[in-house]
């Protein structure tokens, strides 16, 4: 990517998921007023079941799944806590808003050289954390990153949205970034990010921020939780999903038939093949974890990638295209050769 002295590579993943399980049957069950069945769930979303974080359980919260993740990652790129330099956290659902999720995932891990930092980008979040870890890595100013898209958006959820709480799960993914040769054969190839706040409100969240602080009348209305408009965004997300990944492939000279696997945001199947088909894509080569985990935010493209790399479908050298959409409206592509 242009002329840096440097450039990143991943030498290590991971991904951690709250233990309590909840299917689509289970979700039917608990809450019947929103008369939704395991039948609509999956034919219109792709989902099975979802991973849903205990409320006040100290090894569910964020900043815990995070770090399971984190030391899985570390693990396997063979790093301890204290090489790192860098702690990036994509997060829209904080441990708490101050701290930082990065702070308290920080103080867990023992990282004690690291400077952190939260980056909301919504689901794009993890692919914009990536992007902003390779350019302290490329100009030289750090070695080491990790990076984690970590959420738990079942306590921003509203139970009696049937639109919108099939959707959701709780989890995180981490990776090790570190620094490497320019010309390296594997390593990431470029980043392509947009946002587009004038569509803040085709998902978002009324009150708990500043603008709205919670009291009795914000949590009896639940404005404190996610309002979607799920037609808009699937039209968007498959708009600029199919856009973000044909602009990294031609900026690289590359065509889609050079690509070995396809990691989009997981928020909803249909999505996803609908993107697959416009590129021309075979859905055999998209990893998906969607059915089992929902989406899970920032966390559904590491998640995903982890599986894959961990049962030896991606391997070194392999051409992986993630790709995200999120809240905001953010949007994403990130081109790397792995190993
Ligand atoms: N169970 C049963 N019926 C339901 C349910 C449910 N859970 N939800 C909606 N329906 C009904 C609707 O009421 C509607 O009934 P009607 O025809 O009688 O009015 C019917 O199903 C069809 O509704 P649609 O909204 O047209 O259904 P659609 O096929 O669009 O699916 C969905 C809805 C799943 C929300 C889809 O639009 C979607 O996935 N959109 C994208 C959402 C998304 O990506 N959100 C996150 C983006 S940002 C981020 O990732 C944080």
């Amino acid at each position: 990517m242009g002329s840096a002295r440097f450039a990143s590579r991943i030498s290590g993943i991971g991904s951690h998921f709250p233990s309590r399980k909840v299917t689509n049957l289970d979700l039917a069950q608990m809450y019947p007023s929103l008369e939704t069945s395991d039948e609509w769930i999956r034919e219109r979303t792709g989902i099975s079941e979802r991973r849903i974080a205990v409320p006040g359980k100290l090894e569910d919260r964020n900043s815990s799944l995070a770090c399971q993740a984190a030391l899985r990652a570390l693990e396997m790129a063979g790093k301890k806590a204290s090489d790192l330099d860098q702690i990036l956290v994509a997060t829209c659902t904080p441990d708490t808003l101050i701290p930082s999720t990065a702070c308290w995932l920080q103080q867990k891990l023992g990282a004690t050289r690291a400077w952190t930092m939260d980056i909301n980008a919504a689901c794009s979040g993890f692919v914009y954390a990536l992007a902003t870890a390779d350019q302290f890595i490329q100009n030289g100013q750090i070695k080491t990153s990790l990076v984690v898209g970590s959420d738990v958006l079942s306590a921003f959820t509203n139970w009696d949205d049937r639109s919108s709480c099939i959707l959701f799960g709780d989890g995180a993914g981490a990776v090790i970034v570190e620094q490497t040769a320019a010309d390296s054969p594997q390593r990431l190839l470029s980043h392509h990010l947009h946002s587009d706040g004038s569509l803040w409100d085709l998902f978002h969240i009324e009150a708990g921020g500043s603008n709205l602080p919670g009291n009795p009348d914000v949590y009896a209305g639940k404005l404190d939780k996610m309002q979607m408009k799920g037609r808009e965004i699937f039209k968007s997300a498959v708009r600029t999903l199919a856009d973000y990944a044909v602009m990294a492939l031609e900026e690289n000279g590359l065509s889609v038939s050079d690509l070995d696997w396809f990691v989009p945001h997981q928020a909803n199947l249909r999505i996803i093949e609908a993107v697959a088909k416009r590129l021309g894509f075979p859905m055999s080569k998209v990893l998906l974890n969607i059915d089992r985990f929902g989406n899970t935010s920032s966390a559904t493209i590491p998640t995903a990638l982890d599986e894959a790399v961990r049962d030896h479908r991606v391997k070194p050298g392999q051409l992986v295209l993630l790709d995200a959409f999120g809240a905001g409206l953010t949007t994403g592509s990130l081109l790397l050769r792995w190993g």
